[in-house]
């Protein structure tokens, strides 16, 4: 299929679910859209740079010609990922020195005379707020990212990438250039701390989709939820949010099996108070009234979790494993007892797609609508002059999610 065809296949799924139209003016955008950027562009503006394990600096350059396709948006703010904090402790993947940060979000300042609407077809004008999406998108219905385009412009990836152009290509920074062909989306009816948290969120709402593939997942369904990071409490959110009301979170911190309640979950299980599996599967059954799950999601990045949580669930039952976004080593179960004696339904889940992207926008509004106290997730915040605090704070595990807010 032409490369065309496909992008107006898409543009048209997307536009289908985000409700916009490609030929006329989006009404409630254009209504909710802020006054233009007040104030001029400066000549130079700042990036954090990581330029050896464990620090970033701040470098000044001057801010690129913003070209016919481009857009240049001022950042407000960025979101701390696992990812980022695996590469500024360790840079497994030799990317430094890079610019780091891909779940941010801004405002435009310019845009080059041919763009029009975002990749959903909603307009775009100067003063609204966007989100960059990196996944594949030549089909919205596929998980991976768009790494590819790296050779035709660099267009997608924000954050991951090193550039010795400098063209301002990552979220920590105070401006980044969207280049053209790049997945943009204009979400300026969603507030700040929301749009930070758009792409781990995203992350939920397709390990959701994953799971309801398996037929097991249901309104009245008791669901257990194991590990209660941000990954953990936003499945928990995601779940709620639909409608479902039976949730068991299990955690081994008394603070975020707390704020799991705030999410939604119904019940906790403090992990650290059992011995043995038997007697964790004991306490998980009766948070159901002497049940076990219909349905378990794994969120800990741990394979003794991992094995542990067969336990959690019910002949025929259901889990969906997220956890491991990296290897994290081996997990030891029994085929014969966790899975076939059990006829177990098992689904994986790695990222999203730009589908789940889109979704998330409205998941977003509705968990606000529902008072899922979502900008609670967002424990810290740090200027960009504080970024290597930002990065620290991620890895000392003392919060949620960590942000970089600029002022
Ligand atoms: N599928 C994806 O695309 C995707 C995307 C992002 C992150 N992830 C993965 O999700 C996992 C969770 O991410 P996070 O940011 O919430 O991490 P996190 O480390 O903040 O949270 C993990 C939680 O699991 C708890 N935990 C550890 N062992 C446990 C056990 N045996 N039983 C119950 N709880 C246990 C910890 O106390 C912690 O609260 C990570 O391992 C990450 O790799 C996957
Ligand atoms: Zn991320």
């Amino acid at each position: 299929m032409e490369n065309k065809n496909i992008e107006e296949i898409v543009r048209k799924v997307l536009e289908s679910m985000t409700g916009s139209s490609s030929g006329t003016a989006a009404p409630a955008a254009s209504a909710a859209r802020p006054a233009a950027a007040a104030g001029g562009i400066p000549k130079t503006a700042r990036v954090a740079k990581l330029v050896e394990k464990g620090r970033f600096e701040l470098q000044e350059y001057p801010l690129p010609e913003v070209g016919d396709g481009d857009i240049l948006v001022k950042v407000e703010g960025c979101g701390v990922c696992g990812t980022d904090a695996h590469e500024f402790k360790n840079d497994p993947f030799g990317l430094i020195p890079v610019v780091l940060g891909h779940e941010g979000t801004g405002e435009i300042v310019k845009m080059g005379k041919d763009v029009k609407k975002d990749s959903a077809g909603k307009e775009l004008h100067v003063g609204d707020k966007v989100v960059t999406c990196m996944i594949f998108k030549d089909n919205p219905d596929i998980t991976m990212f768009d790494l590819n385009k790296q050779n035709v412009g660099g267009a997608d990836v924000y954050g991951l990438l090193p550039d010795d152009e400098v063209r301002f290509n990552g979220w920590f920074a105070d401006y980044l250039l969207i280049r053209k062909g790049s997945t943009v989306f204009n979400v300026s009816d969603l507030d700040l701390y929301s749009r930070v948290l758009i792409e781990p969120c995203a992350v939920l709402i397709h390990a959701v989709e994953r799971a309801k593939t398996t037929g097991i997942l249901r309104f009245n369904s008791r669901v257990a939820v194991q590990g209660c990071g941000p990954i953990g409490l936003i499945c928990i959110a995601v779940l709620r949010t639909m409608g479902i009301e039976n949730i068991t979170a299990v955690d081994g911190e008394a603070k975020r099996l707390e704020f799991a309640k705030l999410m939604g979950a119904s019940k906790t299980v403090n992990f650290k108070e059992y011995k043995g599996i038997e007697n964790l599967a004991k306490a998980v059954e009766d948070t159901f009234d002497g049940h076990l799950a219909d349905f378990a999601f794994q969120c800990t990045g741990s394979p003794v979790a991992h094995a542990n949580i067969y336990k959690f669930i019910r002949n025929g039952g259901g889990l969906c494993e997220l956890g491991f976004f990296i290897n994290g080593g081996d997990a030891t179960i029994n085929p014969h007892f966790d899975i076939c004696a059990k006829e177990i339904t098992t689904v994986g889940s790695w990222v999203y797609t730009l589908r789940d992207y889109a979704t998330t926008f409205d998941f977003l509004k509705r968990a606000k609508g529902i008072g899922l106290p979502m900008d609670k997730l967002i424990t810290h915040t740090f200027p960009l002059e504080q970024i290597n605090e930002a990065l620290q704070t991620n890895l000392s595990m003392q919060g949620l999610k960590i942000a970089v807010i600029n002022k």
